[in-house]
This record gives structure tokens, sequence and C-alpha cells, in this order.
């Protein structure tokens, strides 16, 4: 690895004592704990169980849970440094800790009940169990309102009818946050988020898809024929399901984005020590200026994203509107991460090509980046909506 780390040097954000040793202790536990292994779960696609378990422990997973509910109680700006580190090196873990995070605990503490709290934040903060967001469906992506999964209303309860697609922890989760329409008439109004549990009769996991990248990650389509939901599990009041989504997925869109940041952090800081480990042509090929001025274009773009992803998580702990921030955030270090990893591995040349140097892992890991939790069409349509408002 690099000796250099692109620390916001230059620019004080006063990152407290405890945010600090976020960065070192989840950098330190990537390198320790996640690197050995990374390329063979990849290859195998194989989810990291005991590097999630590991992950709970450390308190990885609930971060900005209250400790009252057996989270950290930290802010936003240090879940973003541990997801910045922890991408550095391995995509498929962070993407199982950002949506376990900021999709489903955040939603839970902000809108979920004092009983759904007491019943399910705990064991998703601690990692006992990890949880899944459901929004998309086979017809409904980047379309969300079109939800054709239901909920009717049956007195006590909802019987829930449907399918899921793309779903992250799909098949390892406990707990998941279902979406559903309820009320077809009222369109998104009437939409409603439900808590399910895994087993429940008529809830099936569906086929784990075989991904380009985060492919440790296990990602399911879900079936749900006639599942009997508690109303006790629903989120919000009747029909708050999409603004429930909505609200969750700005701040999952902050996780997103140091996700893409630390994919771009971690290929720079590898090509940046191969450029000087590799001779061509008599010298190290640092010492090219073609090569420098591509470290040279990264480096300047990695901070630019930096600097976005923590604005937009600062804002969150301010509690100020972050909207347009975490869409910026998530737009710019996607886009980043694309193309830094594509330099990383045009500077690795062929080694760049061959999955032991780690950046064709970055390059395809990249591109989620800049589909989930909203695709980078998405991020400029929420974007251009709050220019205007
Ligand atoms: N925050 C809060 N509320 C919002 C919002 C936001 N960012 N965006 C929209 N809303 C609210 C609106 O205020 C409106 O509510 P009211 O009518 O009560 O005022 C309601 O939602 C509907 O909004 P629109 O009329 O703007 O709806 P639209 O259909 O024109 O556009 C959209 C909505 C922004 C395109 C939305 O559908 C969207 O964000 N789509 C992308 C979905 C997405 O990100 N999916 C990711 C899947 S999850 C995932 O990837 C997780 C994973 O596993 C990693």
């Amino acid at each position: 690895m690099a000796s250099s780390t692109l620390e916001l040097s230059g620019l004080n954000f006063n990152l407290t004592e405890e945010q600090q040793a976020v960065r070192e202790a989840a950098r330190d536990f990537a390198r320790t704990e996640l690197l050995p292994g990374v390329i063979e779960r990849d290859n195998a696609a194989k989810f990291p169980t005991e590097q999630v378990r590991r992950m709970g422990e450390l308190g990885f997973l609930g971060m900005m849970v209250s400790p009252d509910y057996g989270g950290g109680g930290m802010d936003t700006v240090s879940y973003v440094i541990a997801m910045e580190e922890i991408s550095k090196v391995d995509a498929s873990c962070s993407v199982i800790m950002s949506v376990n995070n900021s999709l489903v605990c955040w939603g839970l503490e902000e809108f979920g009940s004092e009983q759904q709290k007491q019943k399910y934040l705990t064991r998703l903060a601690t990692g006992e169990v990890i949880g899944a967001f459901c929004l998309s469906e086979p017809e409904a992506g980047s379309d969300a309102t079109s939800q054709h999964t239901t909920a009717i209303d049956k007195g006590d309860h909802y019987l829930l009818n449907g399918t899921k697609n793309w779903i992250t922890n799909g098949g390892s989760a406990g707990v998941y946050l279902v979406i559903a329409q309820t009320d077809l008439e009222k369109k998104h109004r009437g939409i409603n988020c439900l808590i399910v549990e895994k087993g429940q009769d008529g809830f099936a996991v569906g086929k784990k898809e075989d991904k380009m990248g985060i492919r440790a990650s296990d990602t399911h389509s879900l079936m749900f024929t006639d599942v009997k939901v508690p109303k006790e599990n629903r989120i919000g009041d009747d029909g708050f399901g999409f603004k429930f989504a909505m609200s969750t997925l700005n701040g999952g869109r902050i996780g997103i984005a140091a996700q893409a940041l630390g994919i771009a952090a971690g290929a720079y800081e590898r090509a940046l020590t191969y450029s000087q480990e590799r001779q061509a042509f008599g010298k190290k090929i640092f010492d090219h200026q073609a090569i420098q001025f591509k470290l040279a274009e990264m480096a300047t773009k990695i901070e630019a994203a930096r600097l976005l992803v923590y604005k937009a998580a600062r804002l969150k702990d301010e509690h100020n509107d972050f909207v347009q921030a975490a869409a910026m955030a998530k737009l710019f270090a996607s886009e980043v991460a694309m193309w830094a990893t594509t330099e990383a591995v045009q500077i690795h040349g062929g080694y760049g090509y061959v999955k032991e140097y780690h950046v064709e892992r970055f390059m395809r890991d990249a591109k989620i980046t800049q589909i989930y939790e909203g695709t980078s069409e998405i991020q400029k349509l929420v974007i251009a909506r709050e220019l205007v408002k």
C-alpha cells in the first residue's frame, strides 16, 4: 500500500479524536481482517460470514444507532470515514455495512415505533442479524413509485404479495424492510413499508445473482406469497412508505458515495505504489510524465469527491437539508470511482488485467456505485429538482 492517503489535507474539517480513532480502527480492521482472502471471496462469490460477524463485534454495523439500542452513537462523518477505509479494501463488505447502517438501522431508528426498535433495532445494530431494504422490483427500479408488490389491509394485518429484485443481503438478512402498495388510487401516498422476518410463511428467497462486481455480497430476488404481516410491523402512518424509502435513501446515498470514494482511493493507492516499483525504459514508471499526470488527476478528483462526501455527511449531522449534497456526492464520487479504477488498471498495464493486483476488482466494483441507491441519471434529476425548489 502507498504511504500517501489523501486525508483532506489542507482543509481543516476539525476531525475529532473519536473520528480519527474510527479511521485508524477501520483501516486496521480492513488491512488485517478483510484483505486476506478478498480475492478468493470475490472469485467464489462467497458471502463474508466471519468478516461480517467481526464487523458487528467491532461496531461497524450500527455506527450511528444510539447506544440505547446497542449502537455506537456516532455521527455520519465517522460513518463515512469507516466506509471509505473498508471500501479501500473490500467493497463487498462495505455494501453489506452500508445497507445495514443507513438503509435499515437509520430508517428504523428515525421512523420506527418504540416496540419495533426494541424488537429489531438492537439486534440489527449489533450485527446479531443483518437487514435488507426491499424497494426495487422487476419493473420498478428508477421509477420507484411504480410498486407492483401489494400489501392489502386485512384489519389486524397486511397480506403481502409480490417480487422484489436485486436485494442486497437478500439471502443473508434476518430482517427485511419491504415497500409495497396498499392503496393504488392514492399512488405513492398509498405505499407502506413493512418489517418482514426471514422464515415467515409465504416468504421465499429467490435466486442469487451472479454479479460483475461486489461479488461476495449476496444479491437476491425475494418472493412474497400471501405473507401475513401484523399491523404493528408497518413503519409510520398508513401511506408513509414511499416517503420513508426516499428519506432513507437520501442518507443511504452518502454511504454509497463514501463507498465509491473508498474504491477510488484504494485503486489510486495501489497505482501510486506500483508506479514507484515498476521500471520501464530505464526508470520507474512514476518518472514518466504520462503516469504522473494520471496520478495527479486521480489524486485531485478523489480529493474533490472526498470534500463532497464529507460536506453531505456534515450537513446531515447538523440537521441541515442534505438531499442535494448527498446526490452530488454520490454522482461525483461514483463517476470518479469508475474513471479512477479504469486509470489504475491502465497504469498497471497487463498486471492490472489479472486478479492478483486487485485493481481489476476495484474497476468491476466501481460500476455498481453508478447504479444502486439511484443511478447517476436519478442523482442528476434529484439535483436539478433541488436547483429550482
Ligand atoms: N426525499 C424525500 N422525499 C422525496 C424525495 C427525497 N429525495 N424525492 C421525492 N420525495 C417525495 C416527494 O416529496 C413526493 O411526496 P409528496 O407527493 O407527498 O410531496 C413523493 O416522494 C413522490 O415524489 P415525486 O413526485 O418527485 O416522484 P417521481 O416519481 O417523479 O420521482 C424519484 C421520484 C426521485 C425518481 C424516485 O423514484 C427515486 O429516487 N428513484 C430511484 C430509486 C432508487 O434510488 N432506488 C434504489 C434502490 S435501493 C438500493 O439500491 C439498495 C441496495 O440494495 C444497495
